[in-house]
């Protein structure tokens, strides 16, 4: 057998990277610059990319639903989007297995390495910055989709949350022993980052944990939901990605030597037994990494800042109980996952009008939350709703959230013990939000308790 090998006369030789950091930079700013236009023009989709409308998307979802409903149910973009606002429309587009999230013939959506600017040359450092980051489970329609999430749902099994409930509490109370009592500090840094991380690296079994390290994967990749924002965050991402690859492939040779009780340990015995590749274990690992404490980090900063604009803390703090029902209204309110996206895989009749295959669809569902069709007096946050129509927070249909316990019982406990520790907690200094749109929530928020 031969092998053939370019011919180094006639290969192309890579782009230095000065010149493709260049490239890259130039397509950046020139998407951001036309969604920027867009919204100026009053693009109610585009708007929410952008600051400042992004900073408070709110009243742009409320132009949205007006929007679609004089549009037949789907709203359009001339960004070439559709968006879906309401909640039954969001709840059918999620429930419709007509919809994918990727295209018809099982190609990414967006992949910017398949576009004709990079000549589709694997050897343009360009192509290798733009790749799409491997999404898992987040990123794949059935057959592939409906085999991994089988091997991941034995780790959410209901009887394990009582275990990690006992971690959750242990770390929190240890983090709130630690709290500055006599002066300001950061809740994201004290509490809200790295409780859920103790809590995720448990279930994952990961020694050595470094939670600054951790968060700041988390920062870089959850921000990359949004897409690429700049040379910078697209040099920061493939740094990031790599070294979550290193930790994970390193974590499965420990774990083939000596087995346990964890999933990774599950996944390495469905590796041996070829249900899955080292690939889709290594991604897998990730997204399980990163989606255990992106969302609820923010679920506990965008409480805490609920309870306190909406003058309603001092309820928690009388009553301690109340945390879990803070915790749906949050969900409902301000919820950390603002929007999903789904791609028809044929062409589908949605509110009366035809949506061709491909068609890409924003799933609003931060406006579902506030939807008066499904939310009585949908703009107040109340600790004590009851809640008659089930928020889409944790989206729904085949993508529904496989944290979504997890994620409520460690909101709960926070939210509770910090009622219990520090009950003249409250703003102080600076709540500085992420640059984001798809997450939502403080990357610092300024409190002091004394
Ligand atoms: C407040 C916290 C959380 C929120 C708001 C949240 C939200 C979501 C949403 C909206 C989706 C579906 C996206 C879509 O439909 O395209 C999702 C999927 C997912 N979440 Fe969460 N999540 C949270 C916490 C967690 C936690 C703690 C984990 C645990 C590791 C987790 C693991 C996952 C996984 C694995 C998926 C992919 C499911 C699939 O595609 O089949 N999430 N989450």
């Amino acid at each position: 057998m031969t092998t053939q090998q370019a011919d180094p006369r006639t290969a192309p030789s890579p782009l230095p990277r000065w010149r493709s950091d260049l490239r890259l930079g130039t397509r950046i700013a020139v998407m951001r610059a036309g969604g920027l236009a867009l919204a100026l023009r009053g693009d109610a989709v585009a708007r929410l990319m952008h600051r400042p409308w992004r900073l408070d998307p709110y009243p742009t979802y409320a132009r949205v639903r007006a929007d679609a409903a004089a549009e037949g149910g789907v709203a359009r973009s001339r960004t070439g989007i559709r968006a879906v606002a309401t909640h039954e429309a969001c709840t059918a587009v999620l429930r419709d297995r007509r919809f994918g999230v990727r295209l018809a013939d099982g190609r990414m959506p967006f992949d910017p390495t398949d576009d004709a600017s990079t000549g589709g040359d694997p050897t343009d450092p360009e192509a290798a910055l733009l790749e799409p980051i491997d999404l898992s489970l987040l990123g794949l329609d059935a057959p592939d989709h409906t085999r991994l999430r089988r091997l991941a749902q034995p780790t959410f099994a209901p009887r394990r949350l009582e275990q990690y409930r006992e971690t959750a509490r242990t770390v929190t109370g240890r983090l709130l022993d630690a709290a500055p009592r006599d002066e300001p500090f950061d809740l994201v840094s004290t509490l809200a980052a790295p409780l859920p991380i103790s809590v995720i690296s448990e279930l994952l079994a990961i020694p050595d944990v470094d939670t600054p390290r951790f968060a700041a994967w988390g920062r870089v990749v959850g921000a990359a939901l949004d897409g690429v924002r700049s040379v910078r965050h697209a040099h920061a991402l493939s740094r990031a990605t790599a070294d979550l690859r290193l930790l994970f492939a390193d974590l499965v040779e420990r774990r083939r030597a000596d087995p346990g009780d964890d999933v990774i340990s599950q996944l390495v015995h469905a590796l041996d037994e070829e249900t899955l590749t080292l690939d889709e274990l290594v991604s897998l690992a990730q997204l399980l990494l990163i989606a255990g404490f992106e969302t609820t980090t923010n679920l506990v900063g965008n409480a805490v800042r609920a309870l306190h604009s909406s003058g309603t803390w001092d309820d928690l703090v009388a009553d301690p109980g109340l945390a879990a029902s803070v915790i749906e209204e949050t969900l409902r309110f301000d919820p950390p996952v603002q929007l999903t996206a789904r791609f028809a895989h044929e062409d589908v009749e949605l509110g009366g009008r035809t949506l061709r295959r491909d068609t890409g669809v924003l799933v609003l569902l931060a406006s579902a939350g506030r939807d008066p069709a499904a939310h009585a007096d949908p703009d107040r946050f109340d600790p004590r709703r009851e809640q008659t129509t089930t928020h889409l927070a944790f989206s729904g249909g085949a993508h529904y959230c496989l944290g979504a316990s997890l994620a409520r019982m460690e909101g709960e406990v926070a939210l509770e013990m910090l009622a219990q520790r520090l009950p003249r907690l409250r703003p102080s200094g600076r709540f500085v939000p992420r640059v984001a749109t798809v997450l939502r929530g403080p990357r610092r928020f300024g409190v002091r308790a004394d």
